[in-house]
């Protein structure tokens, strides 16, 4: 298990439509725990391939809020949104290829996702809350889509100026 570093936007295996895993095999295992090492340390409560690189539909999660209860991690292979609720529900997002800034975003406040898991079954659930979130804003990452992309174009080119001199101050090192 080692801990990949993140990539940081702007970046444009950030903005590629991740392929699908065929099967699951060591490497993809290997993949997933490296995955959720690397959310858990940086700390945050979702990761996809792309943010570490890989260009593969897989994303990790965990967004048990409650700092005494157990982790949930989950790891989510080929995933698709097979329902989305009318009703809708805003949220402070942030993103890891994106550190320290965070907007609000509306989206479907419950969704059904169908997967793909390590044990090479097919999964279906339900999430709410910040779940349903995380889970939209994960299989976002999976088709190019950042968060900033759900803003105004203004908002969208503050944050990423922002990071073009975050990126600039950390190549100085
Ligand atoms: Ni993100």
């Amino acid at each position: 298990m080692s801990l990949k570093p993140i990539l940081i936007h702007p970046d444009p295996r950030l903005k590629k439509v991740a392929d699908p895993i065929a099967r699951i095999t060591p490497e993809v295992e290997t993949l997933a725990a490296d995955m959720l090492a690397t959310m858990y340390d940086a700390p945050g409560i979702g990761l996809a391939g792309p943010q570490i690189g890989v260009n593969s539909r897989i994303f990790v999660m965990d967004a048990t809020r409650d700092p005494e209860a157990e982790p949930a991690p989950m790891v989510l292979i080929n995933p698709e949104i097979s329902w989305s609720s009318e009703a809708q529900n805003s949220y402070e997002e942030g993103c890891l290829s994106i550190p320290d800034q965070y907007a609000s975003v509306t989206r479907p406040s419950e969704v059904r996702l169908t997967w793909l898991g390590l044990d090479g079954a097919t999964h279906e659930r339900e999430f709410d809350g910040l779940w349903a979130t995380c889970a939209q804003h994960e299989l976002d990452h999976l088709n190019g889509v950042l968060f900033i992309d759900h803003l105004s174009a203004m908002k969208r080119q503050m944050i990423t100026r922002k990071m073009v001199k975050l990126k600039r101050e950390q190549a100085r090192g």
